[in-house]
């Protein structure tokens, strides 16, 4: 008997809602690899309907070869057993996931095994979504006090160079002109991280991606362009996501400025994709409430990859490899997300970098 709350008791919750209500897809397969059961994060995992799935083989929806199948068959000939972490499950329908898997057999009786395949997306975002908001919440007091406190005596300080330029030759004027350039600097910096200590509610409308997307494009074009090939692969059927859309453009030039620098001089390649995710539901927000983020857009070079070292703390502010960079835009591009309610995430090897933003749609 199950006490639920304080005056309700109930008997016998039925299972197939528990194992329906699993964030992880869970799979029954008989002695011969045919599926026999699926929950709903299975379909959604696979991309494919209950109906198409059962009674076929997991063979057929796994890629050839791939060491997921090799497991099942090894679990399968055994009737043992086994957990495995971080195993790259692709293919053209699912793409790309890292997942955790764990096999155990379903009785004594059948020689059938049960497959539970955990997303490590959803291990990852639980607990990377609350970091990226602590993040953002320390620098928001940090860059309220440097605001107040440095702003002031630095427009003194350009004041004070500009009034000495007049009295001065061009030997001289030449080093007023770098006080000046030097506090402008500093100014807009300050002015960048005034998008941390901005808690004011943003304004949500329906926007349409694919024009953030293309407003992101054009304005790189005309900034920081170069000679590198940019895929575009967008979905028509998109429907508008719930945001601001000066924001959104900031996150996506943010995200495919960084593409743009990590691509290699020859032979870069910046992919752009949109997708919808039916049925996600996958995301955390701040605390209690769960929203459905079925819009994906995917931002993907295939640079070095993210240097190992920095992965841990990648959205927080002032992380940074490059020389002359701030290691503001993950951390800006975070918190636009974050206080959309949206999740972000990256996976990155050499060759092969994905920024992944996902997004509520809007409703009416
Ligand atoms: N696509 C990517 N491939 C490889 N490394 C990346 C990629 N995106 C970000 N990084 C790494 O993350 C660091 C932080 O990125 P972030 O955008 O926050 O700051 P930045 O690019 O260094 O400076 P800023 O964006 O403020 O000009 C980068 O310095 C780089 O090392
Ligand atoms: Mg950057």
């Amino acid at each position: 008997m199950t006490k639920l709350q304080d005056n309700v008791v109930r008997e016998n919750i039925p299972e197939h809602l528990v194992i329906n209500a699993l964030e992880s897809a869970i799979l029954v397969v008989d002695e011969v690899g045919y599926v026999v059961f699926l929950n709903g994060a299975a379909e959604q995992l696979f991309q494919v309907s209950k109906k198409h799935l059962l009674n076929s083989s997991i063979y057929n929806i796994l890629p050839p070869g791939s060491n997921i199948s090799n497991l099942i068959k090894g679990a399968l000939k055994k009737i043992a057993g086994v957990m495995e972490h971080s195993l790259v499950l692709e293919s053209p329908k699912i793409k790309r996931q890292i997942v955790d898997i764990q096999i155990s057999p379903l009785d004594n009786l059948s020689q059938s095994i049960v497959i539970n395949i955990f997303q490590r997306r959803i291990a990852d975002k639980l607990g990377k979504q609350q970091s990226y908001l602590a993040s953002a919440r320390s620098i928001s007091a940090l860059s309220q006090v440097l605001a107040h406190e440095i702003k002031n005596p630095l427009s003194g300080i350009r004041g004070a160079a500009q009034l000495l330029e007049e009295g001065l030759d061009s030997d001289g004027r030449k080093l007023t002109s770098l006080i000046c350039n030097e506090t402008d600097r500093v100014v807009a910096l300050l002015d960048k991280m005034d998008m941390f200590s901005d808690t004011s509610e943003i304004n949500i409308s329906s926007v349409n991606i694919h024009k953030v997307l293309t407003r992101v494009r054009d304005i790189s074009a005309a900034g920081f362009g170069s000679n590198k090939k940019i895929i575009e692969s967008f979905d028509p059927s998109l429907p508008p996501v719930a945001g601001n859309f000066d924001q959104l453009v900031q996150v996506f030039l943010n995200l495919f400025k960084n593409a743009m620098e990590a691509a290699p001089k020859t032979g870069g390649e910046i992919k752009v994709s949109t997708n919808y995710q039916h049925g996600a539901r996958l995301s955390v927000v701040s605390s209690d409430d769960q929203t459905v983020l079925p819009l994906l857009v995917e931002i993907e070079d295939n640079g070095e990859g993210v240097p190992e070292h920095i992965q841990q703390n990648l959205f927080d502010a002032f992380v940074t490899t490059k020389s002359g960079g701030g290691g503001l835009g993950l951390a800006v591009t975070a918190k636009i997300v974050a206080s959309h309610g949206g999740s972000i995430e990256f996976d990155t090897e050499p060759g092969r970098t994905i920024f992944r933003v996902f997004l509520p749609t809007f409703i009416n």
